[in-house]
C-alpha cells in the first residue's frame, strides 16, 4: 500500500488503522490480559508487578509504575520513540514498515529545505573539486590516476577532483556561491575550530564523489597523494551522509546489476574504478566498513545473487565472519536471503583493483568460485570460536542453525548437518541441539564488550583528548551513551565538562587515564586530530545506530 499524500495526519491515521498497539508493545513486553486492557511490567524502567497498560480499544499505552508514576504514555508511535529513543519520524518510518504502509518519502518540510541546503553545499564543493582538478595544479593528482590506469575519458566520467592545499580555499569559494556557514558545516565540507576560524575539511586529497543509488551526491571521500595517513578521509556522519547505509557506485552499477541479476560487493572506491574500467559494471563497495544488513537488503533489492570479495587476508577474513555471525545474530531475516549470498577469495591477497587491472579473466575466475555464505561460515567458525570449547561449540552450532534452519528445505539441513559435523569434528547425532527461537523476543543487543575487552576504537578517542586538550571542544556536544565501556563513558564524561581530569577521586578511572596518558598515537597537526577525532566518533556513532536499529 502506497500513500501518495504526504499529509501527516493521513499517514499517521492509516498505520494506525493497519497496526494494533498490542502488536507491536508485544515484541518488547509480556502482556497479558484482555480486549479491554492488557498488563506488563514497565519497560523502562525495573519493576516486580505490571504496572504497564495498554488499552486496546483506544490504541494507547499508559504506565503507571513507581518510576514512570503516570508520565509515561500514548499511543504507538510515542511507545516507539521511547523504546527506541528515536525521534517521531524516525517512529513514523519504523511503524510504516511494519504496518506494510509505503511512505512516498515523507519527511517534514523542514527537513526537506535542510536537505536542499546541504545538496546545493556539495554540488558547489563539487565543481570546486573538478576545476581544481582541471587546473595546472591538478597535474600531479591527474598523473596519479593516468600512473593508475586511468584515461582521460574515465577521469572525467568518473568526475574525481582535487581539494587544494590551502586550509580554506573551499570555504571562501562556498561564500561567493552563496552557501550558508551552517550548512557548509552541516554537509561536513567544513569545520569550525576551536579558535573560531572556518577551514576545509579535505585539504590535498584527491576526491571522490558518493552519490546514493539514486544518483544524490551525499558525500566525499578523499585519498591522501602523499602517503599521509589517514589514506581516506570521508565526509562525515550528516543528515544525507550515512557510510553504513549506502553503497558505493550503486548508481553506478544498478542497471548493470538488474540486467544480470547478480551483485558484486567490494571494499574500496579504487575497486569499484576499476572493474567499472574494465567493463564489470555490477561492481559496488562497501568503504572499508563491515558490511550491514541494510546493504545487503540494497543489493538484494537488484539482484538474485550477491557475491561478497572482501578482504582475504586472515585478519580480514576473521573480522568479515564476525560481522556476519553478528548480523545473522541479531538479523532474522538474513536467513532470507542468505541463499542469495555468496563470498569469493582473491587467494593472492591481492585488490581485487590489481587482479582486475592485471588480467580481468582472473578476476571472473574468483567469481565463480564463490562459496555460498552458509559453507563459508561453517569452514570458518574456528577463526572465530574456540572449537575445543563446549559453550563454544554450541555458539557456533546454533549460529549455523538460525542462518540456515529457518526456512530451507530438509535436504540442504542435511548437507549442512553433514558440513558441520565434519568441521565440529562431532557425530551428526551428538550435535548441539538447535536453542529454539523465539521470534518475539526483541534481539539481543550486540556489544563488543560481554568479553570485558574495551572496544578499542572507544580507547583512541580518550587516548586522543587527553592528550590533546583542544579536542575537548569538539566533543561537547556528543552523547556519552557513544560508548559501550562504562568506565571509558564515565572518563569522556567528565572530560566534557571543564573538570580537571587530574583531580578525580576514582583509582580505577586515574589508572586508564594514566594507561592511556601513554597511549602511544601518531604525531599530528591539528587539523589532523580533528579529522580523526571525527571519524573515531563516526566510527562509533555508525556502530552504536546498528546497534539501535536492531
Ligand atoms: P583500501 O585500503 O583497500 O583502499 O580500503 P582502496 O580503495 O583499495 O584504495 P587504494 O587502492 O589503496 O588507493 C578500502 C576502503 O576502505 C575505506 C575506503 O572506502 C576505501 O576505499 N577506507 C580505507 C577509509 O575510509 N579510510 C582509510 O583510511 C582507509
Ligand atoms: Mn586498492
Amino acid at each position: 500500500m502506497t500513500v501518495s499524500n504526504n499529509n501527516q495526519h493521513d499517514i499517521v491515521d492509516l498505520i494506525k488503522t493497519q497496526l494494533s498497539i498490542t502488536d507491536v508493545v508485544s515484541k518488547y513486553v509480556d502482556l497479558k490480559g484482555n480486549s479491554r486492557l492488557m498488563k506488563g511490567l514497565c519497560p523502562f524502567y525495573p519493576e516486580n508487578t505490571p504496572s504497564f497498560v495498554i488499552y486496546p480499544e483506544s490504541q494507547i499505552f499508559k504506565c503507571y509504575c513507581g518510576s514512570c508514576a503516570g508520565t509515561s504514555g500514548g499511543d504507538i508511535f510515542s511507545f516507539i520513540m521511547r523504546i527506541e529513543n528515536i525521534n517521531f519520524v524516525e517512529a513514523l518510518n519504523m511503524c510504516a514498515e511494519l504496518a506494510g504502509v509505503k511512505l512516498n518519502n515523507y519527511q517534514p518540510k523542514k527537513v526537506k529545505s535542510i536537505k536542499k541546503d546541504l545538496t546545493h553545499a556539495l554540488e558547489s564543493a563539487a565543481d570546486f573539486f573538478k576545476n581544481s582538478l582541471n587546473s595546472r595544479y591538478g597535474l600531479p593528482a591527474t598523473s596519479y590516476l593516468k600512473d593508475r590506469g586511468f584515461s582521460e575519458k574515465k577521469i572525467k566520467e568518473f568526475n574525481f577532483g582535487l581539494s587544494p592545499t590551502g586550509l580554506s580555499t573551499l570555504v571562501d569559494h562556498l561564500k561567493k556561491v552563496g552557501v550558508k556557514s551552517n550548512s557548509a558545516v552541516e554537509s561536513g565540507l567544513v569545520q569550525k575550530w576551536a579558535d573560531n576560524t572556518w577551514h576545509d575539511f579535505f585539504v590535498d586529497r584527491l576526491i571522490i564523489e558518493i552519490r546514493d543509488e539514486d544518483n544524490n551526491l551525499v558525500g566525499f571521500g578523499g585519498r591522501s597523494l602523499n602517503n599521509k595517513t589517514p589514506k581516506y578521509i570521508n565526509t562525515p556522519q550528516t543528515e544525507l551522509f550515512n557510510k553504513s547505509e549506502l553503497l558505493f557506485g550503486l548508481n553506478l552499477a544498478k542497471k548493470e546489476i538488474l540486467k544480470l541479476k547478480e551483485c558484486v560487493i567490494v571494499e574500496g572506491y579504487m575497486d569499484v574504478f576499476a572493474a567499472h574500467s574494465e567493463g564489470f559494471n555490477n561492481v559496488v563497495a562497501c568503504m572499508g566498513t563491515s558490511l550491514t544488513f541494510n546493504q545487503l537488503n540494497k543489493a538484494k533489492k537488484y539482484a538474485d545473487k550477491i557475491i561478497l570479495c572482501l578482504d582475504s587476508d586472515i585478519a580480514g577474513k576473521r573480522a568479515s565472519v564476525n560481522n556476519l555471525i553478528k548480523l545473522i545474530n541479531s538479523h532474522d531475516n538474513l536467513s532470507n536471503i542468505h541463499k542469495s549470498i555468496y563470498i569469493a577469495s582473491i587467494d593472492s591477497g591481492k585488490d581485487p583493483d590489481d587482479l582486475i587491472r592485471q588480467d580481468p579473466s582472473k578476476w571472473e575466475k574468483v567469481l565463480s568460485e564463490g562459496t555460498p555464505l552458509y559453507k563459508h561460515l561453517i569452514n570458518n567458525l574456528d577463526l572465530v570460536y574456540d572449537l575445543t570449547d563446549n559453550n563454544q561449540i554450541n555458539d557456533a552450532a546454533n549460529v549455523v542453525y538460525k542462518l540456515v534452519f529457518q526456512n530451507t528445505d530438509s535436504h540442504s539441513q542435511d548437507q549442512t548437518l553433514s558440513l558441520l559435523s565434519n568441521k565440529l569434528n562431532i557425530n551428526r547425532e551428538k550435535l548441539p541441539t538447535p536453542k529454539i527461537l523465539n521470534r518475539n523476543l526483541p534481539p539481543k543487543p550486540i556489544s563488543n564488550n560481554t568479553n570485558g575487552k574495551q572496544n578499542p576504537i572507544e580507547k583512541h578517542i580518550i587516548a586522543l583528548i587527553l592528550q590533546n586538550e583542544l579536542l575537548k571542544n569538539y566533543i561537547r556536544e556528543q552523547s556519552n551513551e557513544l560508548f559501550d565501556d562504562p568506565k571509558l563513558r564515565a572518563i569522556f564524561e567528565i572530560l566534557k565538562t571543564d573538570d580537571d581530569i587530574e583531580s578525580i577521586n576514582d583509582d580505577i578511572l586515574n589508572e586508564i587515564i594514566l594507561d592511556l596518558k601513554s597511549f602511544s598515537l601518531p604525531e599530528t597537526n591539528e587539523k589532523d586530530l580533528i579529522t580523526e577525532l571525527n571519524d573515531c566518533i563516526n566510527r562509533l556513532y555508525n556502530h552504536h545506530l546498528k546497534r539501535k536499529k536492531i
